[in-house]
């Protein structure tokens, strides 16, 4: 347990731990590999890592330290979505010195013609987000001004790092398609990824096109946390290395969903090729 927290621009406790991480100086790796599902981290924490160190779960975060092949590196799950990013990548790199490399390793769905259980390697991310305004907007006016999504610009990945994931992704999984493109991060599972909900008024019937359009068709994934990590790697002020690779979990144009079976292999074997990645970019 934390104890109290001291500084509200940026709380930390008695021992300097962060507010959400619940960790402090040096017990974080400059190596992170980063999940959303807690049981994921904690499979390849067994599997993968030696000389583990105390494990840290703290207000929905997990982390765990190991050494994979010697160099110490931190498996964390944060869950899903952007603050949840923001939390690791802001309070991350406030307890860990010098330069910093982050994989974020999950799932997704694909817009693209390509099955279900192939991976994807994010080069770039855009965000998806649902305007609020357009649906409270004062007058009718306003309404016809604005749209209810917002599509950004692309932010890229590390190239160094993406290069290493693809060579890792494409080796570790011969029999599978791995896709290299832009990825799509929304403020939403359901509405800012197009998917249609009867229950609510949502407007997103376009949207998948939309995207599709926008970005002539090179658009690969739709998840929620990629653009958070690229977008706060390249505003940091000290270097870090973002990349990732997702397992391609739904496909939104021909509505298959992987079997479980399946998805439970991919996350061992790609999460290993992640590490494999990780230990190989250069942090000096
Ligand atoms: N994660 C997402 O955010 N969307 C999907 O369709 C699948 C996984």
């Amino acid at each position: 347990k934390l104890g109290d927290a001291k500084n509200a621009n940026f709380p930390v406790d008695d021992r300097n731990a962060v507010y959400h991480l619940g960790v402090a100086k040096g017990e974080l790796s400059s190596r992170i590999l980063t999940v959303g599902d807690s049981e994921r981290a904690l499979k390849l924490k067994k599997e993968l890592l030696e000389d583990v160190e105390e494990e840290k779960a703290h207000r929905g975060f997990v982390i765990h330290t190991g050494k994979y092949k010697g160099v110490r590196v931190s498996i964390v799950s944060i869950g899903m979505g952007t603050p949840m990013m923001d939390f690791l990548v802001r309070e991350g790199r406030y307890v860990v010195d010098g330069p910093m490399a982050i994989i974020r390793y999950g799932t997704c769905g694909s817009i693209k013609d390509v099955e279900v259980g192939s991976l994807a390697v994010a080069e770039s991310s855009i965000l998806v987000r649902r305007n609020p305004d357009f649906w409270h907007c004062e007058n009718n006016k306003d309404h016809s001004k604005c749209s209810p999504y917002d599509i950004s610009k692309p932010v890229q990945a590390d190239k160094e790092l993406v290069g290493l994931l693809k060579n890792e992704f494409e080796s570790s999984f011969k029999d599978r398609k791995t896709v290299v493109g832009i990825n799509a991060s929304a403020d939403s599972f359901y509405s800012s990824q197009g998917r249609i909900d009867p229950e609510f008024d949502d407007n997103n019937e376009q949207l998948i096109d939309t995207i599709i359009e926008k970005y002539d068709n090179k658009v690969n994934t739709l998840e929620m946390e990629t653009f958070q990590l690229y977008h706060l790697a390249t505003r940091s002020k000290q270097p870090i290395k973002a990349a990732a690779a997702t397992i391609i979990l739904a496909n939104r144009i021909t509505q298959a969903f992987l079997d479980n079976n399946t998805k439970v292999k991919l996350e061992i074997e790609g999460g290993r090729a992640c590490l494999e990645a990780l230990i190989k970019i250069n942090l000096n």
